[in-house]
């Protein structure tokens, strides 16, 4: 049993009795601890107000409350005790109150009694101290500074007093210290002061204990969790994993090939973690070169790289992160040589065209050969394929002369292509070729030549002037006038004449023309020269002999030589009376100018006095008895003879023969009457005594060469030779072929007649160009037989062989050599 004092203090007891019921007789006051157990004797109500125990029953003592209130407490009527009868929560009933008081009424009757009964009920320690909440978050940027105050929630304790919170304390930590503080209301609050900063890195949660604890006895306490979320600060710039990265890269790689892939981490996290990369110090050309992935770091090709442009790029990379904190790191790219460069052929100078006598190592071409690579891949060899008379040699510093290995013939390759090759020596190794085109220039080294060794050309005779007789080319095979080729005749003379005024040369065509008429008669052949000239400096030159033949025309009439033509002589051959048959009577002799067919006769009786007394030898002109005279016959015959030659169309001329068969002269009346005869004797005598003359001059003549001739047997042409004229009658047999012509090559037999031609006057002079040939030095020999004054006639008596007849006027008979 405890005894409180009774002590109340004077404000508060005013305001209970304003609030209680002013009349009140003697009030009791006690003090007891609140959550007491049943029964619990606050104090004895009986003994305090002085009333015997007994009393109270019979009193009916009892407590009474105001209102509903709850009765706490009630009064044991045998000990006069009050007690407790409910338990009292002192939070519950005052909560935050610092003085807890209960007021009841003690009511007596008989008489009717009222005390004021007032407990106080002190505060047990029966609460601890509790937060808020059980975890107190807290999100902290790593970067908060030392000092920085945070404040924590108040805990709470229902007791008041020293029981409510007194202290708090915090869980041993690097980082916080509690501070506490006492707020208006007395109450103690917490604050967490920050001692040492955070490192989100190294910590990213804190969960500290923090306690709060009471004053009471036994102490109580309370804890919650403090939880602090270090928040990340961008305290870390990013890191490269390298501070250089060095690579090797080789040319032309391909777009979009890695380089090299750049790491940088930074411990930041989220947006202050992230990365991203990009250049920082890179020269323009490597930025078009290369790029880098902003997110991966991945520098990749994006253009062509060129060992030869830049053989090392250097450039720096800057990761930054989403806070822009920033590092570098360096970069050197070294860019390996490919064989990626052909050879390059430059042609630095060319001596074009070169003349083909150009000497052996003449220098025609200097070239320079370049590769851009480096090292093996820049060593060039140089060659010339084709089969091609040049060859290249080298010089210093790549440099090469491409020269002859042989003399050039412009005729034989006018140009040549020369495929200079040059490889170099990568893997595989790289060509390049060149053609050079080489033109050979001309030099007249070839002098004309002609298609022939020599040329022949047949022409009729009596031409007309510039008719085109041969024609002769020459080819030069050199280039333009120095191939160009001209002709002209060489200067010379034929028979005295020049010969350009028998035949002119078309200077370009080479057709040979005739400049005038020929005469078969006059000369048969003769030769030129033709020279053909090329239009070089100096010009050269061969020349080609034309021998020139003239053909025969039949432009000539037989000519009768004997009996005279008609109509001029009357000449009577005599027929003796015995003559037999076959007996020679007479002669026809004619000649003709031209030659060959054209001047083989036939002779022909067209009439006669007796046909069938006579007849003609076909070719011999010789007539004879067909058959024996006898006296029936007429004495005087005529006959008519026809001559003509063969060629086409044939000429023909005719001529009498006077016969008279007569074995007397004097048994001739009718010549006896001829009375011309007289006038004439003259004249025949005269001609009979030149005859005479001249026929002993010609013997005499033939004696004489007859003589030389055994002198001088072994050059017997010789007499035939210069100027001494020989009738062609004493020439042997065959002499008169013209030389290589062929066209006369029969043999002819020459019978030489004597002759008065008439036996009046007339001598027949016979002037011809015999044998006029040119001989092998182009002069024209002219033999000229002006033979033997008329009496020698030069006949074609084809058939007859070796006899030379001289035949003479009947008045002389016939005699033989
Ligand atoms: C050289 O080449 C040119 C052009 O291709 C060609 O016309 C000519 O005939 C060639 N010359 C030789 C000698 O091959
Ligand atoms: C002809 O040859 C000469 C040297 O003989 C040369 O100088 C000239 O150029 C040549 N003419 C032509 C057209 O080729
Ligand atoms: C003609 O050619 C020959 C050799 O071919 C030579 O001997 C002669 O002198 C030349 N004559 C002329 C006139 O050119």
């Amino acid at each position: 049993m405890e005894k409180y004092s009774f002590s109340f203090s004077a404000p508060c007891i005013l305001a209970c009795i304003c609030i209680l019921i002013p009349s009140v007789h003697g009030d009791l006051s006690y003090t007891f601890p609140e959550e007491t157990k049943l029964q619990y004797v606050i104090g004895n109500v009986a003994k305090d107000i002085g009333l015997d125990v007994k009393r109270l029953s019979a009193r009916k003592a009892r407590i009474e409350t105001e209102g509903s209130a709850k009765r706490y407490c009630d009064i044991n009527l045998n000990s006069g005790n009050l007690v407790v009868a409910e338990t009292i929560d002192r939070e519950k009933l005052c909560g935050s109150k610092i003085s807890c008081i209960l007021n009841f009424e003690l009511v007596l009757e008989n008489p009717l009694d009222v005390h004021r009964i007032s407990l106080q009920i002190q505060d047990v320690n029966d609460n601890a101290p509790r937060f808020p909440n059980d975890r107190i978050t807290f999100n902290m940027m790593e970067s908060t500074d030392k000092g920085e105050r945070f404040r924590l929630d108040e805990a709470h304790d229902s007791d008041i007093g020293q029981n409510s919170v007194q202290e708090y304390s915090l869980e041993r930590n690097n980082h916080f210290v509690l501070s506490v503080k006492e707020n208006t209301e007395g109450g103690k609050y917490a604050e967490l002061v920050m001692e040492k900063e955070l490192d989100r890195e190294l910590t990213k949660e804190i969960d500290l204990i923090f306690t709060a604890t009471d004053g009471g006895t036994p102490q109580r306490s309370g804890t919650a969790v403090i939880h602090i979320n270090v928040l990340d600060a961008n305290d870390n710039t990013p890191v490269f994993s390298q501070s250089v990265y060095k690579v090797t890269l080789a040319e032309n790689a391909a777009l979009g090939a890695e380089v090299v892939t750049v790491i940088a981490t930074d411990a930041d996290e989220g947006v202050n973690g992230e990365v991203s990369y990009e250049f920082s110090r890179i020269s323009d050309t490597a930025e078009k070169l290369f790029s880098i992935d902003r997110i991966t770091g991945r520098i990749t090709v994006n253009g062509n790289i060129d060992y030869e442009e830049e053989t090392t790029y250097e450039m720096r990379v800057q990761a930054k992160d989403g806070s822009g904190l920033t590092s570098t790191a360096k970069i050197i790219i070294d860019i390996t040589d490919v064989n990626d460069n052909s050879p390059r052929i430059i042609l630095k100078s060319l001596n074009d065209p070169i003349p083909e006598n150009s000497i052996v190592g003449t220098e025609v071409a200097i070239i320079n050969i370049q590769d851009n690579d480096s090292i093996d891949n820049r060593k060039v060899r140089c060659s010339i394929h084709e089969n091609v008379p040049f060859k290249l040699n080298p010089s210093i510093k790549n440099y090469f002369s491409l020269v002859t290995t042989s003399l050039l013939d412009r005729e034989k390759e006018s140009d040549y292509n020369i495929t200079i090759i040059a490889t170099d020596g990568g893997s595989p190794p790289l060509s390049t070729s060149m053609t050079i085109h080489l033109t050979i220039s001309d030099v007249n080294d070839n002098p004309p030549v002609f298609k022939q060794q020599s040329y022949t050309a047949y022409v009729m005779e009596n031409n007309k002037p510039g008719t085109s007789v041969s024609s002769v080319t020459a080819g030069d095979p050199d280039w333009r006038q120095n191939g160009t080729v001209m002709y002209s005749l060489v200067p010379s003379e034929i028979n005295g004449l020049p010969a350009s005024s028998f035949l002119s040369v078309n200077s370009d065509t080479g057709v040979i023309q005739a400049v005038r008429s020929f005469d078969y008669e006059k000369f048969r052949n003769f030769k030129v020269q033709v020279v053909a000239r090329d239009n070089g400096s100096p010009p050269l030159s061969s020349n080609v002999t034309v021998s020139v033949f003239i053909s025969d025309e039949n432009d000539n009439s037989p000519q009768i030589l004997y009996p005279a033509p008609e109509g001029k002589s009357l000449m009577t051959e005599m027929v003796p009376k015995a003559a037999l048959s076959g007996s020679l009577v007479s002669k026809v002799i004619a000649v003709d100018a031209d030659s060959g067919q054209n001047a083989w006769l036939s002779y022909q009786i067209v009439k006669s006095t007796d046909p069938g007394l006579f007849n003609i030898g076909l070719h011999s002109g010789e007539i004879r008895a067909q058959r024996d005279i006898t006296e029936s016959d007429s004495m005087k015959q005529n006959l008519v003879i026809s001559v003509k030659d063969n060629g086409q169309p044939p000429l023909s001329a005719t001529c009498s023969v006077y016969l008279l068969i007569s074995d007397n002269l004097a048994e001739v009346p009718e010549l006896k009457d001829m009375t011309y005869e007289e006038s004439n004797s003259k004249l025949t005598f005269y001609l009979i005594i030149a005859l005479v003359s001249v026929s002993t001059f010609f013997l005499t003549f033939i004696i004489l060469i007859l003589a030389v001739r055994f002198c001088h047997r072994r050059k017997p042409r010789l007499l035939f030779d210069g100027a001494v004229a020989i009738p062609s009658a004493y020439l042997p047999p065959n002499y008169a072929e013209v030389e290589g012509a062929g066209t006369l090559r029969s043999s002819y037999n020459y019978d030489t007649y004597l002759t008065t031609g008439s036996r009046t006057s007339d001598f027949k002079f016979i002037t011809s160009y015999n044998d006029s040939t040119l001989t092998a030095g182009g002069t024209l020999k002219k033999v000229q037989n002006e033979t033997l004054a008329a009496s020698l006639i030069t006949l074609n008596n084809i058939g007859e062989a070796d006899e030379v007849r001289i035949l003479a006027f009947p008045l002389f008979g016939d005699f033989v050599i």
